[in-house]
């Protein structure tokens, strides 16, 4: 058989072969087009190219493009597990040209293709033009041979392909399989155009035109081409099926839907099987390319496809959890093709397990509540719309969940009775806020949110993305428009821009409108619930609410950021090991420049500890492993290992974020597990290298860390590195030799100042150091010595007046050092006078001569000070007036 694989991979090389690019799929979620809710078709991706906008180093490309049509324009949410060909996920083949070749080379490639490579009998084709596209229609009889009845001039839109309500356009020619007459069904364009006989298996756009707004349409710089098709339908053709559902991708996941629940994949509940796989697929892809169940946006839609999923899988029979077993076999089937897949694993399947727990514990209840309500309704009558409400505010039954149940009973919900119901609801909140004693100033960014809904954040997956101006809030209050040197806070509808919280800054950088104006962002705040606030200021042109908007985050500074935000958990988990359990988080702050990190521990951290986890946080830099993200409850985290944060409320879904590969048994086999929603690098050598800079205490109990990551720690020790060799070449010596030479330096420092004190003091003692340079006199029948000495510090005078003492046996010393103005002064009295004189009066009297006041010591030996340097001398004479007193 055929595979789909087979089949994309054969589209693929075919337009390699023809000189097309081979371009990956983009995401689905759009980064180039924030009036779009999924990516829906593959053009999606080159729209700007295709306006001139951007251009890229190819002319023609080929994709197999990941598509969700569920929401905006073209939503096929309503028909899936209902037809043979819906799908709310899909992949789209194309071939693609960029002004390059046009409607000749598009139909004689897409024939050569279809009946040569597909091998597809010509018999069993048709196509169908635009009506106005005769030369189309001339190509197809001169390339193909087409007679005329085998092309179909069609007058409506369906051979006008738009993308949305803007964008490239143009008309289209769509090629036709017919499965035969023994299906019902007539050709396009006739009655029975709806049955399943003829199926459209590729759509030709001759892409001419640009919608800019409704009424207004201009042609394209130049003409070009974009295709679409499905593979799954191809597929279909190819492995001698009719419906989609039962090529081999679909069947792999149906079969084992079917085993875990013992319910025959064909018979009576075959539908349920195939909504199962359909919205299986979609989840999955969605959730690996960012998207997270939420109340809200693209969340929303996803978790209406999930929970859709899960009331099948109910009808199914399964009370326990059921679709995240199927991605196993998803995984299996496009894992190869569609590698983020196999990267989100675990992320798609505790997300999908995550919602079926939480939905699980509703759904039943719910399910019993409709019963009841259903059973009182007569004949058709429509479903009370406060009961739908219920069934949404308290069971979490999406609307649309709700008509689909009744549906099958011909049965329709009462909308305005739900929409009033909503809107009471909401006038609640609103007033409970209001009471609530908040701030006035936070108020404002309630109506916003109540105005506008959330701004969906895109930063984890994409650093620039464009937007539409939902809100501007200048002085605490909304505004129309903001003007050039306005300093306002701008809001979208969505944001790469990373709000701050969890202790990262929030993020800078540009806004560009479509006029070119331009919005400096220097901070990005998150407000109630989800709420995106761009700080910063006008400094080109205006902005008005509703503008299209290029986003573009300072990715320097952001890279920064993510490395020091992954960091600190490994950091954290350094932490625990080196110094004990009792770590935990006080507090952090990650910054571009650093991070800082506050922890419980007693005491100051030694330098072996510090350097144990700076090795421990490189090992697992090096070790370069991947990080990885989850969604999951709280209790599921912490059972997991996750650090949580105690004393923190938790929502009930928490991100998960682990990273490095464990050295020692933890329950996950991963190094750090924490709930964080901080944005971080994809594999931990992103973080290049970690260099602790400081450690303080900021509290009692409280130790900070800060540190240094990538080119910055680099810079910290490089800095290190050179006074170590600047200090290494002033000492001559080599750098390591360095604290050992400075030690002796000391030592040997030590040892002359000794030398030099004893030196002086025997100077002094021989009358060298004095200035006035007198022998002791006889003053009174005592031996008196009073000396003015420069140069002595005044710690020296004790020791040499006592030597002094020894070498007069008898009599009064007296020594006065001055130094800086001040003078000190010492005074000395051998034993055999101190019952005469106390060298504590003789020392006041010379301290008094310098205006100084008191002075203390023994009988013996007293010291005392003065301001006055200049008049040592006079203290030394006061003394000696003070023996013949
Ligand atoms: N963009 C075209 C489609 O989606 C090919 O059908």
């Amino acid at each position: 058989m055929t595979t789909a694989n087979d089949i994309r991979s054969t589209f693929l090389n075919y337009f390699e072969k023809n000189e097309h690019a081979v371009v990956d799929s983009s995401p689905l979620v759009p980064r180039n087009d924030p009036t779009l809710m999924f990516t829906n078709a593959g053009m999606v991706q080159f729209k700007n190219v295709f306006t001139g906008a951007e251009t890229r180093d190819y002319k023609r490309a080929t994709t197999s493009q990941k598509c969700v049509r569920a929401g905006g324009k073209h939503n096929d949410l309503e028909n899936v597990g209902y037809t043979a060909r819906h799908h709310t996920f899909f992949e789209m083949l194309g071939n693609f040209s960029f002004g390059d070749y046009f409607k000749d080379q598009a139909i004689e490639m897409a024939w050569n293709l279809v009946t040569k490579g597909f091998d597809i009998p010509q018999d069993k084709l048709l196509v169908t033009v635009y009506s106005e596209d005769e030369e189309a229609a001339g190509l197809w009889r001169k390339i193909a041979g087409l007679s005329d009845d085998k092309i179909i001039r069609i007058p409506t839109s369906d051979n006008f392909w738009q993308m949305g309500d803007t964008g490239p356009c143009g008309p289209c020619t769509e090629i036709f399989y017919d499965h035969g007459d023994h299906i019902w069904g007539g050709p396009p364009g006739s009655p029975e155009e709806d049955g399943d006989r003829f199926i459209e298996i590729w759509n030709l756009v001759f892409m001419q035109y640009e919608q800019i707004e409704p009424g207004n349409r201009v042609d394209l710089p130049n003409p070009s081409i974009d295709t679409g098709m499905g593979l799954e339908r191809i597929a279909a053709l190819l492995q001698g099926k009719h419906n989609n559902y039962d090529i081999d991708i679909f069947r792999a996941i149906i079969e084992t839907c079917a085993d875990l629940t013992g319910v025959d994949a064909d018979g009576d509940q075959a539908a349920s099987h195939k909504v199962i796989a359909d919205h299986l697929r979609a989840s999955s892809f969605l959730i690996a390319d960012g998207v997270l169940p939420s109340n809200e946006g693209r969340g929303y839609v996803l978790r209406r496809i999930m929970r859709r999923a899960m009331r099948h899988a109910y009808l199914l029979g399964a009370r326990d959890p059921l679709v995240h077993k199927l991605v196993p076999s998803l995984i299996s089937k496009m894992g190869g093709h569609f590698g983020e897949l196999k990267r989100a694993e675990s992320l798609i399947t505790e997300t999908l397990k995550l919602e079926e727990q939480r939905f699980g514990r509703t759904l039943e209840k719910g399910l019993r509540l409709l019963e009841g309500e259903t059973d009182k309704l007569g004949g058709k009558e429509a479903l009370r719309g406060d009961v739908a409400f219920t069934l949404y505010d308290t069971y979490g039954f999406p609307l649309d969940l709700t008509q689909d149940i009744l549906r099958g009973q011909g049965r329709t919900v009462d909308q305005a009775g739900f929409d009033a119901a909503m809107a009471e609801q909401k006038a609640k909140a609103r007033a409970a806020w209001a009471g609530s004693g908040d701030q006035t100033t936070e108020t404002v960014w309630f109506e916003v949110k109540e105005e506008t809904g959330a701004s969906e954040f895109l930063g984890y997956e994409t650093e620039r993305a464009e937007g539409v101006v939902s809100a501007i809030v200048a002085d605490g209050k909304p505004v129309l428009e903001a003007k050039q040197g306005d300093k306002v806070s701008l809001l979208a509808n969505q944001t790469p821009f990373y709000g701050e919280s969890g202790g990262q800054m929030g993020d800078m950088g540009i806004i560009i409108s479509a006029e070119g104006a331009e919005f400096k962002v220097s901070d990005t705040l998150k407000k109630v619930d989800g709420l995106h606030v761009h700080v910063g200021e006008v400094t080109k042109g205006d902005f008005k609410i509703g503008e299209s908007l290029d986003m573009l985050v300072d990715g320097d500074r952001r890279t920064k950021l993510k490395a020091n935000h992954s960091v600190t958990h490994l950091a954290h988990e350094a932490l625990r090991r080196v110094l004990g359990d009792h770590v935990t988080q006080k507090g952090s702050l990650v910054a571009a420049e650093g991070m800082r990190f506050d922890f419980a521990h007693q005491k100051a951290m030694t330098a072996e500890e510090i350097s144990e986890v700076e090795n421990i946080v490189n090992r697992q830099i090096r070790e370069n492993s991947s990080v990885a993200t989850r969604q999951m409850t709280p209790d599921a985290a912490i059972e997991e290992g996750a650090m949580a944060l105690f004393g923190e409320k938790y929502g009930e879904e928490v991100r998960v974020v682990s990273m490095g590969s464990s050295d020692t048994e933890t329950k996950s086999g991963v190094y750090s597990t924490e709930l964080c929603g901080g944005t971080h690098v994809e594999r931990t050598g992103d973080i290049g290298f970690f260099k602790i800079s400081n450690e303080t205490a900021v509290a009692a109990g409280v130790r900070r860390i800060e540190c240094l990551t990538g080119q910055a720690a680099m810079d910290y020790v490089n800095s290190h590195d050179a006074k170590l060799g600047e200090m290494a070449a002033v000492l001559k010596a080599k750098p390591l030799d360095v604290a050992d030479r400075v030690y002796n330096l000391i030592e040997e420092r030590k040892k002359l100042e000794k030398e030099v004190a004893d030196l002086r003091q025997k100077l002094a003692v021989s009358g060298g150091g004095s200035s006035n340079k007198q022998e002791a006199k006889d003053v009174n029948g005592v031996n008196y010595l009073g000396r003015v000495l420069s140069d002595i510090p005044a710690k020296e005078l004790k020791p040499l007046v006592d030597a002094m003492k020894k070498e007069i046996k008898s009599g009064v010393i007296a020594a006065v050092s001055v130094s800086e103005g001040k003078g000190s002064i010492v005074v000395g009295v051998t034993d055999d006078l101190t019952e005469k004189f106390s060298a504590v009066d003789l020392v006041r009297l010379g301290s008094a001569a310098m205006g100084g006041k008191g002075g203390g010591g023994r009988p013996d030996m007293a010291q005392a000070g003065g301001p006055d340097g200049n008049a040592a001398d006079a203290a030394v004479s006061a003394i000696e007036a003070g023996l013949v007193g």
